[in-house]
This record gives structure tokens, C-alpha cells and sequence, in this order.
């Protein structure tokens, strides 16, 4: 089970230590690193080699943020993974609500947009055989103590997620961590949509909690990302007890991915108004994430975008 696996994003952060927790289990026998920048993929490759005295990391070449890109990374995959961990994604770049060629934001492109397009066509071309894990966040519940609320949708229509996924429904909003939080939450219901749609394959979101020491923060304008990469991540927020350090973060999409009693269509996240510690389904204080009406909604909104 799950012997060949690809990570998405896997030269920093988060993605290269679930790399890392990945090769260590004698079960793996491939880990392949899907990352847009050759050089850097090369780098962490040397890096993971030197980390687990393993020789079992491969590199494709994959910008998340381009379906053309990704299409082409599936073609160039010769044999089918087991499991699939979505991890990258974050702020969306220097112009985060910045259209793409396809219509959405670059965040909505990069959190999303890709992934949908790499499993509609590993499933399309029958190499994917167990298990997706999507990188959520806790931000799609909401954060109380750190004043971020869950979305709250009039209709979530169709049309209203749409609007999410081109930026249009944020006016001229600023807060791009609310914009993240509407993306992650519209992801999540694909993936519980999916789920639906494919019962013989798992479908887990998971948050890997406050997790400091990561690039995630760099992209925020000046002022915010000296508040939460340089205040809030490394001091305030483990003083809280709402973060931790990356190999707790990649030790929850270890769990998404391997641990067979998760429910699939399901998002674990940490448990009400914690950002660390055990994970939990997040339905029962959140129910919106269990309406298959809006499930399905948010599943045809990004399908919209793809030709
Ligand atoms: N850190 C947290 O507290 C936290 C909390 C909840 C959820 N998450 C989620 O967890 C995931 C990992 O976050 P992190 O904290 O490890 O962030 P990170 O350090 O910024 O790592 C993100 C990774 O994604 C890659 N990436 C970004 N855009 C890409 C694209 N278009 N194509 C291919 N790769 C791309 C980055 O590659 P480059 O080096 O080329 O940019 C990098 O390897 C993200 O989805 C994030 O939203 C993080």
C-alpha cells in the first residue's frame, strides 16, 4: 500500500519534510517531488538523499499553477502512484488576485485550479490507485483567536463559488488571508465531491496546523508578513500553543495519506479554536462541509474553469 507517492510543492516547507517522513517508511519505495523550480527540486532531492540515505526521490517538473503544465507532467509519469499528497499552494505570489490565462486568481490557480486538473487526469489515464490528500488549512472554519472567521456564503451556488475562484466575489478587498480561507474551504468541498464520485479511491483533506519555519508567510505585503512570519508564527503563536514545528505539520499529511481509518470525502483538522494537537473531523462544528449540494457546487465552479 501506497509504495509510489507524489508530493506537490516538495522543495520547501511542509512538502519536503512529508518527503523526508515518506522515505523513512520501509513501505515506500518511490517519492516523487512535483515542484515548478528545476533547481531548487534538484537541491531538495540532494538534500532528502543526504537526510534518509535513501535513493528513492524522483523529480517532475510541475508549475500547480498552469493546467498545461501539469498535463504534461502526467503524461511524462510512466508508471501509476498510490497516493498523491496536494501540498502546494499558499498566498498565490506577489499579485495574489492577478488573473491567470484561465480566468482565476493566481491563488485560486495555485491552491486549486492545478490540483483538480493533475486528478482529473491521473484518475482519466487510471494512475492514481489509492489515496489524495489536499493540504487544507484551518482557516476554513475559522480562527477565533486570531479574528479570522469562516466563510459565510449567501447561496453557495454555483455562481457564488465561481466568483471565489475568479476573485470577483472579494470586491476590493485586501484581505488576501480571507481569500485564502474562501479557496482552501471551496477545495475542500471538491474533495469531498470527489469522493462521492470516486468511491473506490480516498479523498482526505487535512490541515497540518500552525506550522512555523515555512515560506507561507513570504508572499504577504510588508506590513503582514513581519506581523505573521516574523511575530506571530515563530513567537506569539507558539506562546499560544497555535503552532508547531514543519515535522509536526508533515506528520498529519503522513497520517492523511497512510492512516485507513480516516474517512474519505472528510476534513481533519485541529480540534474547535486549536491550531495543534490531535486532528478531528471538522463537520460537526462546521456542517456546511458535509452539504453535498455545496459540495457539488464548488466541484462544477472549478470545472467551469477548465477547458
Ligand atoms: N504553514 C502553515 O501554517 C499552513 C497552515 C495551513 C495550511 N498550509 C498549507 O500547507 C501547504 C504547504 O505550506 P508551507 O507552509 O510548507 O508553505 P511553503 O513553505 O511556502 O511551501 C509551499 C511549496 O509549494 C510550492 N509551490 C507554490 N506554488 C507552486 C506552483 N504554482 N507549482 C508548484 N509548486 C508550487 C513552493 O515552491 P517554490 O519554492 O517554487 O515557491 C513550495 O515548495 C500549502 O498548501 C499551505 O497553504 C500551511
Amino acid at each position: 500500500m501506497n509504495k509510489i507517492v507524489m508530493i506537490t510543492g516538495a522543495n520547501g516547507g511542509i512538502g519536503k519534510d512529508t518527503a523526508r517522513q515518506m522515505a523513512l517508511l520501509k513501505r515506500t519505495e518511490k517519492v516523487y517531488l512535483a515542484c515548478r523550480n528545476k533547481e531548487k527540486a534538484e537541491a531538495a532531492k540532494k538534500e532528502l538523499e543526504e537526510l534518509t540515505k535513501r535513493s528513492i526521490f524522483e523529480i517532475v517538473l510541475m508549475d500547480v499553477s498552469k493546467p498545461e503544465s501539469v498535463r504534461s507532467a502526467v503524461a511524462s509519469l510512466n508508471e501509476p502512484i498510490d497516493a498523491l499528497v496536494m501540498n502546494a499552494g499558499g498566498m498565490g505570489g506577489k499579485a495574489p488576485l492577478e488573473k491567470t490565462a484561465d480566468g482565476v486568481t493566481q491563488m485560486s490557480a495555485t491552491n486549486l485550479l492545478g490540483h483538480v486538473v493533475l486528478v482529473d487526469e491521473l484518475i482519466k489515464a487510471d494512475k492514481l490507485k489509492n489515496v489524495a490528500m489536499y493540504a487544507s488549512s484551518e482557516v476554513v472554519r475559522g480562527v477565533k483567536k486570531m479574528g479570522m472567521k469562516a466563510p459565510n456564503l449567501k447561496t453557495s451556488s454555483e455562481e457564488e463559488f465561481t466568483s471565489i475562484l475568479d476573485g470577483s466575489y472579494f470586491g476590493a478587498t485586501k484581505d488576501t488571508m480571507a481569500v485564502y480561507g474562501h479557496i482552501k474551504y471551496t477545495a475542500t468541498l471538491w474533495m469531498s465531491a470527489m469522493a462521492r464520485k470516486h468511491p473506490n479511491l480516498r479523498f482526505i483533506s487535512m490541515s497540518p496546523g500552525g506550522t512555523k519555519g515555512t515560506a507561507v508567510m513570504d508572499d504577504l505585503t510588508f506590513f503582514k508578513r513581519i506581523m505573521f512570519k516574523y511575530i506571530g508564527m515563530p513567537i506569539l503563536m507558539p506562546l499560544m500553543g497555535m503552532a508547531h514545528n514543519v515535522d509536526k505539520g508533515a506528520e498529519r499529511f503522513i497520517k492523511g495519506v497512510n492512516d485507513a481509518s480516516l474517512k474519505t470525502g472528510t476534513f481533519y483538522a485541529s480540534a474547535r479554536n486549536k491550531l495543534t494537537g490531535p486532528v478531528e473531523d471538522q463537520s460537526p462544528f462546521f456542517p456546511d462541509l458535509k452539504n453535498e449540494n455545496f459540495q457539488d457546487n464548488a466541484d462544477k465552479a472549478i470545472h467551469g474553469f477548465i477547458r
